[in-house]
């Protein structure tokens, strides 16, 4: 690989559709014979951990509120890669759907090895604005959701055979981002999750880490935050990769924490935003505009 390859991503598309070309760089067999139950994983950047899963070997459950939009998803997938799909319906803040879910999957799959907790809500808002309720909103789907996905496939899989748990945060709360205070909190108290399940799990022969993106480009979440709007003020010249992250790029080094590469890796966050908290602007008029504007204009 060139020096300049090294910062280079791998192809991608922006919608919720299959990579046209792709290339292993792992080995293509490094999940063989795994299982792996994903929360949100019919769009966005769960659809390409559960492409990118596949096209190593791995068969996937994929589950989130919208049947049609996981049917859908699994179709392609299915297509895409030859492994098969399971895509359910459930409400990670409802844990009964959640238990009737994984019951489902064990019809079907012998075992389940990984978990990744995708689901999530945002949307920009100022503390000021935001009503009681939309807080306790996203934290119920992020932080409590995680921590019921994780509770139901502890008790009815890990604690029998281990596994690996990867959490989806952000960057968010590491510089007390501006109209995020509900993302943000939400997203802390799962990187403090993710710690204290690895300290209680490790001995069951289970690792749990946190992988926090940061802007994905083809993603709800950059729609919502203003991506486009935000480049067009040349906001990624502060990132010191000088460029928003693609989801390839994130479903790689989630393979990478879900795979026995970091069989000794447990309780840690992985950061892969190409440097962006550590530099970007964390401008609270600018951003009030974008809100103002409504986040999702000019896509
Ligand atoms: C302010 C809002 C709001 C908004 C909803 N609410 N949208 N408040 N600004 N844009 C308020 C509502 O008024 C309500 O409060 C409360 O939140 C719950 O809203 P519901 O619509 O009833 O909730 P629900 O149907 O459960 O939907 C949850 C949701 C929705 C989060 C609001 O947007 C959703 O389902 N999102 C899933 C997809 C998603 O968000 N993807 C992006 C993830 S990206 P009141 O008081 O009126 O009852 C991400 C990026 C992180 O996380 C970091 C990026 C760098
Ligand atoms: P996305 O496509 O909207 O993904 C969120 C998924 O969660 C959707 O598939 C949604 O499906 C599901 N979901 C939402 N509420 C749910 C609930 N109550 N129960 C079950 N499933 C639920 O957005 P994304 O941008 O790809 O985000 C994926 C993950 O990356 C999230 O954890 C997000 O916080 C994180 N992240 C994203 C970025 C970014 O730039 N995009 C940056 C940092 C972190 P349904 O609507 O069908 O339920």
């Amino acid at each position: 690989m060139s020096q300049a390859g090294a910062c280079q991503p791998p192809p991608d598309v922006d919608t919720d559709d299959c990579l046209r070309e792709y290339r292993h760089l792992f080995s293509p067999d490094i999940l063989a014979g795994k299982a792996a139950f994903i929360t949100g994983g019919g769009s966005g950047i769960g659809f390409r951990i559960a492409e990118i899963f596949m096209r190593h070997g791995c068969q996937t459950i994929i589950a989130s509120r919208s049947l049609q939009r996981v049917l859908e998803a699994s179709k392609k997938l299915v297509a895409a890669t030859g492994q098969r799909c399971l895509p359910l319906s459930l409400d990670v803040r409802q844990p009964q759907t959640i238990v009737a879910a994984v019951d489902e999957a064990l019809k079907e799959f012998e075992r389940i090895d990984i978990l990744v907790n995708g689901a999530a809500g945002n949307f920009l808002c100022p503390a000021s604005a935001l009503s009681f309720n939309a807080f306790k909103t996203v934290m119920d789907i992020d932080t409590v959701g995680t921590f019921n996905t994780s509770k139901v496939l502890f008790e009815k899989c890990f604690r029998d055979h281990g596994g690996v748990i990867v959490n989806i945060t952000a960057t968010l709360s590491y510089r007390g981002q501006a109209l995020q205070v509900h993302a943000g909190a939400a997203k802390a108290a799962v990187d403090a999750m993710t710690r204290h399940l690895a300290v209680e799990w490790g001995p069951d022969n289970i690792r749990v880490n946190s992988l926090a993106p940061g802007p994905i480009t083809g993603t709800e979440g950059y729609r919502r935050l203003g991506g486009k709007f935000a480049e067009k003020a040349s906001r990624f010249e502060m990132i010191p990769l000088h460029r928003a992250g693609n989801k390839t790029e994130i479903a790689h080094s989630v393979l990478y924490l879900a795979s026995p590469l970091s069989s000794y890796v447990t309780g840690t966050t992985l950061v892969v935003d190409g440097g962006s908290w550590l530099t970007s602007a964390n401008d609270f008029p600018a951003l009030l505009d974008v809100w103002a504007a409504g986040a999702t204009m000019n896509q």
